[in-house]
């Protein structure tokens, strides 16, 4: 595949996944309900993208295909499966690009090795830089309004990078009063010495259409809430080589009077 389809089919996966403002969205609490969106998502034209959104889409269910075929096939007949599975053609088409950089049996144990880490998978799978000896200061987190009613928060934060970073991801966690947690992740591609800044949109009121069956819905009660910021080289959390926390730094934000 030549890199100039690259862009179209990373834009339509995007959108397939069901959730095109959160473009770098790797994990979200089911709570979120869309309420917390990064304000100006950057689309690369890279496989690295590309290959973090896919697996975090698809890994689980590439997963159970594999494990359930017992025999190894072909890139075509896992791809097929996981298209059908999904009933997802770009999800099974970007299957097939990134099963062909490594041949079906590298990909096949790489799936296995990732334990469901889509930043390790892709960094063993080449498409994703490794850089270990990066690091980040998180050197300012401000959430405003601080104080006032039920509504829209910025959750804003600068990180300084001496040496430069891994591929990784920021994750934005809250403490609420209710104890439902919020939190979202969200992909860093690996970046050159510098200062940084993100700004992330926090709809800090009860979301109209979060659906009690798909988990508790946060109701964003009068008190006082924790925003905990991550960054990381690799999955926030993550046991797998080329991951670590860089910085985490916490702020606190009122809703009331
Ligand atoms: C940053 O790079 C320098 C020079 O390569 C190295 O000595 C240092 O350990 C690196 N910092 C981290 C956090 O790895
Ligand atoms: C945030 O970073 C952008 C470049 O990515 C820069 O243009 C902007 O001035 C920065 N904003 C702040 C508040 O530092
Ligand atoms: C919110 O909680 C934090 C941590 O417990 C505390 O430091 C801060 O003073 C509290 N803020 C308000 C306005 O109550």
């Amino acid at each position: 595949m030549e890199k100039r389809f690259l862009p179209l089919l990373f834009a339509v996966l995007t959108l397939a996944s069901g959730m095109p403002d959160v473009q770098h969205a790797l994990r979200s609490g089911p709570v979120l309900g869309g309420g917390v969106m990064p304000m100006a998502p950057k689309v690369e034209a890279d496989l690295c993208p590309l290959c973090i959104q896919f697996t975090s889409q698809a890994i689980n269910q590439l997963l159970n295909i594999i494990l359930n075929a017992g025999v190894v096939g072909t890139c075509g007949t896992i791809c097929n499966a996981l298209a059908q599975k999904t009933g997802s053609q770009v999800l099974g088409a970007a299957c097939n690009i990134l099963c062909d950089i490594a041949g079906v049996e590298e990909f096949v144990k790489l799936v296995e090795k990732a334990d469901l880490d889509p930043i390790y998978f892709c960094e063993e799978l080449k498409t994703c830089p490794v850089f270990d000896s990066g690091d980040a200061l998180i050197t300012k987190l401000v959430v405003t309004p601080a104080t006032g009613p039920q509504g829209e928060r910025l959750i804003s934060f600068d990180f300084a990078s001496k040496n430069g970073t891994g591929t990784g991801e920021w994750r934005v966690y809250i403490q609420t009063v209710d104890g439902i947690p919020v939190e979202s992740s969200f992909l860093q591609e690996s970046q050159p010495p510098g200062s940084y800044n993100e700004t992330l949109k926090l709809k800090a009121e009860p979301d109209p259409n979060c659906d009690p069956t798909q988990g508790p819905c946060e109701q964003w009660l009068p008190g006082n809430y924790t925003v905990e910021v991550e960054i990381c080289n690799g999955e926030c959390g993550s046991k797998h080589p080329h991951s670590q926390v860089y910085d985490k730094k916490q702020t606190t934000f009122v809703i009331g009077n």
